[in-house]
């Protein structure tokens, strides 16, 4: 074991297992992004994680080495149980949260984890300046010092910004925007301070501390201030962005402590972040600046609330399950309201019954539908609803001109007509499920009351449309009883 450790072929053999791990991570990002493949890329991310645990314990064995075998022996008795006593901790933290989270606490929870990147970042950064093994001259020690410097900037931004998103989205903190006079140039000045304190950090390595510390203090006003001035609205979208930076700080983490696979690994996270931060704002029909800038909600959009649309119809569940039944093609388009209600049980029942009797079921899902991204493919999943009658909103768009039925379950927005035809409304612009164009549309919700974005919705009042009042998975579950077997 020792010869093992101490042997000239150990960092070779972890830059392997590194590459491997890699390259898993890599497998596991292609195998989520679908249905049929996920839980082989969560699987292939956990081996990934397995093996890239396991190498990082033999190297930091390795570091533990001390010349006389003995003291080497305790070192590494020492180094090693230090370790295995916070991943412990760690793991026991985060199963027991994993296990506990509601569907709809998720967003606040994977906020809260990207704190604890954020700070290990800052502790690394600041760790790796007072190293006394850190290059200090030359283009070797600058280089180290923009690296120390780069990464507790985002590191502090992240911590921050994180945990005000985590106390927005639980609620603990007011969701509505902090807007402080001038703050664009509040946050301007910040990013000229910082650079001023970088080039007096690069001058001054024996007082270096100072303005290292300064810069961390700035940086996590700056991440407190960046979040607090955007609306609950978009916090989504900052939560994914926030995932962007916290990988960005894992790979200057990686930088600092000469790791190839954080880099890779960081940059992989940073990367995904910021492509599924931009598909989000796509979808929403946002501008990812105006998010990031906090202007979202502020622009004077006129909400369509006040018209008069008219008069809504009612449709009782018997009546409901009696045009089912005679349906030849049914759509299905779940939203926030169906995880609310957890309607998906009696959904996949329902889709099971209509199936049997000969009905071609399918559901349309639109890319922000419910709060999180992939929220009702999961609940869906979850229910056992086969996966190939499950269609992206582009898939199935042109296909409600010709669907007798489509079952609008607790969604809103995501169906809102007044996105393409009322240019003031605040969803304007935004790409939405057209299922008023098939011949009955049954809205399942409880009340007529606005979704997410705040704005009425005109689909209510159309003359192919019928409300279903009431919880979702109780109107389903009444209709499965009333459907002739
Ligand atoms: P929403 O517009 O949020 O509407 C959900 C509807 O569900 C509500 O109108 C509500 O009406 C109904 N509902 C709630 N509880 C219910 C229950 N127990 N039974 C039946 N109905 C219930 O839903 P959506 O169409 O999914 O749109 C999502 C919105 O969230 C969009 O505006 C989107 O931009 C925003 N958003 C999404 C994401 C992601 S990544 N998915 C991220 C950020 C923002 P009642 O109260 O009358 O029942």
């Amino acid at each position: 074991m020792f010869d093992f450790l101490t042997s000239d072929k150990l960092p070779g053999l972890v830059q392997a297992a590194y590459i491997i791990a890699a390259v898993l991570f890599i497998a596991a990002l292609a195998g989520l992004s679908k249905h049929e493949t996920a839980k082989r890329g969560n699987l292939a991310g956990m081996v990934g994680m397995g093996i890239a645990l396991v190498a990082t314990l033999v190297i930091a064995a390795r570091q533990a080495e001390l010349p006389d075998p003995l003291d080497h022996w305790r070192g590494l008795g020492f180094t090693l149980s230090v370790i295995l006593v916070a991943m412990l901790i760690g793991a026991v933290i985060g199963a027991w949260r994993a296990r506990t989270v509601q569907m709809t606490g998720m967003p606040e929870l994977v906020a809260l984890l990207h704190s604890f990147v954020g700070l290990a970042a800052v502790l690394v950064g600041i760790n790796s300046f007072l190293d006394p093994e850190a290059p200090t001259e030359g283009s070797l020690g600058a280089i180290h010092e923009v690296e120390v410097f780069i990464g507790v900037f985002i590191g502090a931004v992240t911590l921050t910004g994180s945990i005000v998103a985590n106390l927005k989205l639980s609620a603990k903190m007011k969701s509505t925007p902090l807007v402080l006079p001038a703050r664009h140039l509040l946050n301007l000045a910040v990013i000229v301070l910082s650079v001023a304190l970088l080039v007096w950090f690069m001058n001054d390595h024996d007082n270096g501390i100072i303005p290292l510390l300064l810069m961390t203090a700035l940086a996590l006003a700056l991440g407190f201030h960046l979040v607090a001035a955007i609306g609950g609205g978009d916090m989504p979208v900052v939560v994914s962005m926030l995932n962007s930076y916290s990988g960005w700080a894992a790979a200057a983490a990686g930088f600092l402590l000469d790791n190839d696979l954080l880099i890779i690994t960081g940059s992989l996270v940073g990367s995904s972040g910021a492509i599924l931060s931009y598909i989000m704002c796509k979808a929403m029909n946002r501008s990812f600046i105006s998010v990031i800038a906090g202007g979202f909600g502020s622009d004077g959009a006129v909400s369509g609330e006040t018209r008069d649309y008219g008069e809504h119809r009612e449709i009782q569940a018997a009546e409901a399950a009696e045009l089912l039944a005679d349906a030849s093609s049914v759509v299905i388009t779940p939203g926030y309201g169906m995880a609310v209600a957890q309607a998906q049980y009696p959904v996949a029942e329902l889709t099971a019954k209509l199936r049997a009797r000969g009905v071609q079921v399918r559901f349309g899902i639109h890319p922000v539908a419910g709060r999180l991204p992939g929220h009702m493919n999961v609940l869906l999943a979850e229910a056992k609803v086969p996966y190939d009658i499950v269609l992206e909103m582009d898939e199935i768009n042109d296909d409600f001109a010709t669907t007798d039925v489509v079952l609008v379950i607790g969604a809103n927005d995501t169906v809102n007509p007044a996105a393409l035809d009322e240019p003031g409304s605040p969803i304007a612009g935004m790409p939405v499920l057209e299922v008023w164009h098939a011949r009955e549309v049954i809205v399942f919700k409880r009340s007529m009351a606005t979704g997410y974005a705040g704005v009425q919705n005109p689909l209510f009042f159309k003359e192919n449309s019928r409300m279903l009042f009431g919880d979702a998975k109780d109107r389903v579950e009444d209709i499965v009883r009333a459907l002739p077997s």
